[in-house]
C-alpha cells in the first residue's frame, strides 16, 4: 500500500524531486566529526551541527566587532600623529582594521546571520567586543604599545585560525594575518624610536607598557580551567591552541622584545624557567577582566556612544547608496528609447 502510493505520487515520478535518503542524526554528526578530524574544510552550504554554527557566529561576529570598535582608540590619535609618515602609517592601519571587520562580517553572514542583525547587536551594547578596546589611549606611546602588543597578541591568536575548520573564516584570516604583521611592526618601531629618544620619551613608552601589559594578557581569554567551551572548539578545530598556550607563546615572544627596547615588564614575579624554557608570569587579576566584559570597562560607554554616533552620521551614505542602486536597476530595466 505504502509502496504503491509512493510510486504514483508526483514526487516519485520526477527524479529531481526525489528526497535524498534520510541520514540518521547521529550518523550525520559522526560524518561531520570525521571530516573535521581529517582536516577537511567545512563550507557554508554544507550540513553542520547547530552548535558548531552558533559557536562560529558568536566567535566571528565578536571578532568583527572588535576590529570595528578597535579603530576608535587609534583614531583618537590621527590628528596628533607626530609626523606625516606616522600619520600615513596609522591611517593605513586603521583602514586595514575596517577591512578586517568587513571580511569577518561577510564570513559570519555565510552562516545565516545578517549584517544588520550583527550591527544592531553591537550598537545595542548586546554584543561583546574584545575587552582590550575598553582602555584609553592617553599618549602617543599608546599607539606604539597597541601595535606592538595588541596587534602582536592578535597575530598569536589568529595564525592558528588560518587552519580553522570553517573555510571562509580560515581564508579571511590568511589575509588578516599578513596585515597584522605590518601593524605589529609599525607599533614596535614607534616604541623603538621613543626608547632611543629623550628620557621623557622613554618614560612615556614605559608608562604605556605598564598600562597595556596586563589587559593584553587578558585578551587571550580566561584560563583553560575556566574556559567551558574550549574543548569542543578544539575538537571541531575552530580553535587550535588553548588560551593558556597562546598566552604563553605571546609572553615568550614579547619579553625579549621588551628587553631589547630597554623596558621593564610590569610584573615583579616574571621569571625565566630553565626547565621549560618559558617565562613564568605572576597572577592575572581576572576580576578586572570580568568587570570589563560585564560592560564596566573604563571606556565601554564612550566607545559604544561613538559607534552609535558614527552609524547615525553614516545614514545618509547608506541612503544615497541605496538610491543610486535603485536608479541603476530602474535604468537597466527600462526599455531602450
Ligand atoms: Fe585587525
Ligand atoms: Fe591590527
Amino acid at each position: 500500500m505504502h509502496v504503491s502510493r509512493e510510486r504514483h505520487s508526483d514526487r516519485a515520478a520526477s527524479p529531481s524531486l526525489t528526497p535524498p535518503p534520510v541520514i540518521g542524526e547521529p550518523d550525520r554528526d559522526r560524518r561531520f566529526e570525521a571530516r573535521v578530524t581529517r582536516d577537511e574544510k567545512v563550507e557554508p552550504n554544507e550540513w553542520m551541527p547547530d552548535a558548531y554554527r552558533k559557536t562560529l557566529i558568536r566567535q566571528i561576529s565578536q571578532h568583527a566587532h572588535s576590529e570595528i570598535v578597535g579603530m576608535q582608540p587609534e583614531g583618537n590619535w590621527l590628528t596628533r600623529a607626530p609626523t606625516l609618515r606616522r600619520k600615513a602609517a596609522l591611517l593605513a592601519k586603521i583602514q586595514d582594521e575596517a577591512g578586517h571587520g568587513l571580511y569577518l562580517y561577510a564570513a559570519a553572514e555565510t552562516l545565516g546571520v545578517s549584517r544588520e542583525e550583527m550591527q544592531d547587536q553591537l550598537l545595542a551594547g548586546a554584543a561583546k567586543y574584545s575587552s582590550i578596546f575598553n582602555y584609553p589611549t592617553l599618549s602617543w606611546a599608546d599607539i606604539g604599545a597597541i601595535g606592538w602588543l595588541v596587534d602582536g597578541a592578535a597575530i598569536m591568536n589568529q595564525i592558528p585560525l588560518c587552519r580553522c575548520s570553517f573555510g571562509p573564516y580560515a581564508r579571511a584570516m590568511i589575509r588578516i594575518c599578513k596585515e597584522e604583521s605590518f601593524h605589529q611592526r609599525q607599533g614596535f618601531e614607534i616604541m623603538l624610536t621613543l626608547c632611543r629618544g629623550t628620557p621623557a620619551q622613554k618614560a612615556m613608552a614605559q608608562d604605556a607598557l605598564d598600562r597595556w601589559w596586563w589587559p593584553v594578557l587578558m585578551m587571550f581569554g580566561p584560563p583553560d580551567a575556566a574556559s567551558p567551551h574550549s574543548d569542543r572548539s578544539m575538537r571541531w578545530k575552530i580553535k587550535r591552541l588553548s588560551n593558556d598556550a597562546l598566552r604563553q607563546q605571546f609572553v615568550d615572544a614579547t619579553v625579549p622584545q621588551a628587553r631589547f627596547l630597554g623596558l621593564t615588564i610590569p610584573d615583579p614575579q616574571l621569571a625565566f624557567d630553565e626547565a621549560s624554557g618559558q617565562w613564568q608570569i605572576g597572577a592575572i587579576d581576572w576580576s578586572e577582566f570580568r568587570a570589563v566584559l560585564a560592560g564596566n570597562g573604563p571606556c565601554n560607554r564612550e566607545r559604544l556612544r561613538r559607534a552609535r554616533e558614527a552609524h547615525a552620521a553614516g545614514a545618509w551614505v547608506r541612503e544615497a547608496a541605496l538610491a543610486h542602486a535603485e536608479k541603476r536597476r530602474a535604468r537597466a530595466a527600462a526599455p531602450p528609447s
